[in-house]
């Protein structure tokens, strides 16, 4: 049997108050559409259409390569959405199963399900559906007396015994596909928004003849439709705890998983051990046996085993097994950490590679260098890379040495086994083995405190 699917992600998104297109908001780092992507991805259908309306170009750019579009001109209701992909499945054999963009928790198990319950039900049509804590919004499952489903009825249509029902339609739906386009053209609009219900299908198709059924899911929360803020934050909400349970499932602690907000592609090895307050998003990698604490912050990196991340934040960084940072130090793109390394407090390192077993203790910027192996970089260290034009880079070779409060002006070459005394303004390279001093000279002037201004203010000895 060939299964297909049609996620409906034209409409506008009126109740977000928000420029950017509904189903464009992400839930952990992703956006809602693409969620429902990666379910419908998990039943191995032979097609997916996603139809588009409403910022088009922005939904095609983002699910490229992974869907089929069908343009949907005006947004006429959810089943005037369906039927702008005839085109493409009319005249095709097979189930078809419908979903909305806007509804990001479903699993592939749960439509996996659903194709497999409407297989074997004989049905027509099969409506995904859940008990629903608070109903409102949704449209409501009506049956009769032996429990058959009649109809479905929207928020906006019900009398107030059909809103009392607290089964809802999830907006997920398995058809004949071609019973489908048959019953869509029956659709009317003759309702209290005017628009083409694709839920008026399951009557239509009913009163045809054909057999239409439900398959009642048993949590709800996977349902959860989103069309506003607070269902976001909820939706995010259940998202997270799914991505962490995974996580601890995988053998990751969590000190407080309710406050660590981690996207759903980010990897982390187990016996890394995560605080509360802590953020790590995009396409972060992390080791094993890693140790991040709260207020840390780390997006698109890749960090190795046994590293310690103290209230820092890192972006586009990498940092190599048995290194540290923190507190309150910053990777910015293209800082490389090598093995062993250690970066202490209110550190700033960007396009800079740090060799192994190096130290950058306290208070320095380094930016635009290459660091070798075992080198100290002194306190309050500048790499003034920057002319208010152009970049320019700085090499520090292996096993040398930088004094507290340098300034290293690039570009400049230090040698292996070199030491820049502190406080040295270095502008030309330095050799190996040599000393490079650049500050003014101290000249101490016996007795002079008696002839400063300060002397006089009292009697001293
Ligand atoms: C819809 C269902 C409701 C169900 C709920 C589940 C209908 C009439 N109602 O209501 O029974 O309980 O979903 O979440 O189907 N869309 C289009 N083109 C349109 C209209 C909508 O592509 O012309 C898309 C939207 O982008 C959205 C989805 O269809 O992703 C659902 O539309 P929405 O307006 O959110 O429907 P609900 O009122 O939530
Ligand atoms: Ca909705």
């Amino acid at each position: 049997m060939n299964k297909y699917v049609v996620i409906l992600a034209a409409g506008k998104g009126t109740r977000m108050k928000s420029q950017l297109y509904k189903v464009l908001h992400k839930v952990c780092g992703k956006t809602m559409v693409e969620h429902v992507v990666d379910a419908a991805k998990g039943t191995n259908p032979d097609k997916i259409i996603t139809v588009v309306g409403n910022g088009a170009d922005s939904v095609k750019d983002v699910l490229a390569g992974q869907s089929e579009f069908a343009f949907q001109e005006k947004q006429l209701g959810t089943g005037d959405a369906v039927m702008a992909t005839s085109d493409l499945l009319e005249n095709l054999d097979g189930s078809t199963l419908v979903a909305t963009g806007d509804t990001p928790l479903f699993t592939a198990e749960t439509f996996n399900n659903l194709f497999k319950k409407h297989a074997e039900s004989g049905n027509s049509a099969t409506v995904l559906t859940a008990k629903a804590p608070n109903p409102f919004g949704y449209g409501r499952i009506i049956r009769d007396e032996d429990g058959n489903v009649l109809r479905i009825v929207e928020q906006k249509d019900g009398t107030p015994e059909e809103l009392a029902v607290d089964e809802i339609n999830t907006g997920v739906f398995c058809f004949d596909n071609k019973e489908l386009f048959k019953a869509l053209k029956q659709v009317g609009n003759d309702n209290a928004q005017g628009e083409y219900y694709l839920t008026d299908v399951l009557e239509i198709m009913r009163k045809a003849g054909h057999k239409v059924g439900a398959y009642e899911m048993p949590d709800f929360s996977e349902s959860l439709g989103v069309n506003d803020r607070i269902a976001l934050a909820q939706a995010t909400k259940i998202m997270q705890r799914r991505i962490n349970e995974k996580h601890m499932k995988n053998g990751v602690s969590f000190i407080d998983p309710d406050t660590a907000y981690i996207d759903g592609d980010v990897k982390i090895g187990n016996d890394t051990v995560i605080e509360g307050n802590v953020v790590i998003k995009g396409k972060t990698e992390i080791g094993s046996d890693c140790y991040i604490t709260n207020s840390s912050r780390i997006i698109d990196s890749k960090i190795g085993n046994h590293v310690t991340i103290t209230s820092s934040t890192l972006q586009e960084a990498q940092m190599d097994d048995n290194t540290d940072i923190g507190p309150n130090s910053h990777l910015r793109p293209k800082a490389i950490i090598r093995k062993g390394a250690h970066i202490g407090n209110f550190v700033e390192i960007k396009k800079a590679e740090i060799g192994e077993d190096s130290k950058v203790g306290h208070l320095t910027y380094v930016g635009d260098a290459t660091l070798g192996k075992d080198i100290n970089i002194g306190c309050g260290t500048i790499f003034s890379n920057y002319d208010g034009v152009k970049k320019f880079h700085t090499n520090v070779g292996d096993h040398s040495f930088i004094g507290a409060g340098a300034t290293i002006i690039a570009p400049v070459n230090i040698a292996d086994h070199a030491f820049v005394a502190a406080d040295s303004t270095i502008t030309k390279d330095v050799d190996k083995y040599d000393m490079a001093i650049a500050r003014g000279r101290q000249t101490n002037k016996p007795d002079y405190w008696h002839k400063l201004p300060l002397s006089k203010d009292k009697d001293w000895e």
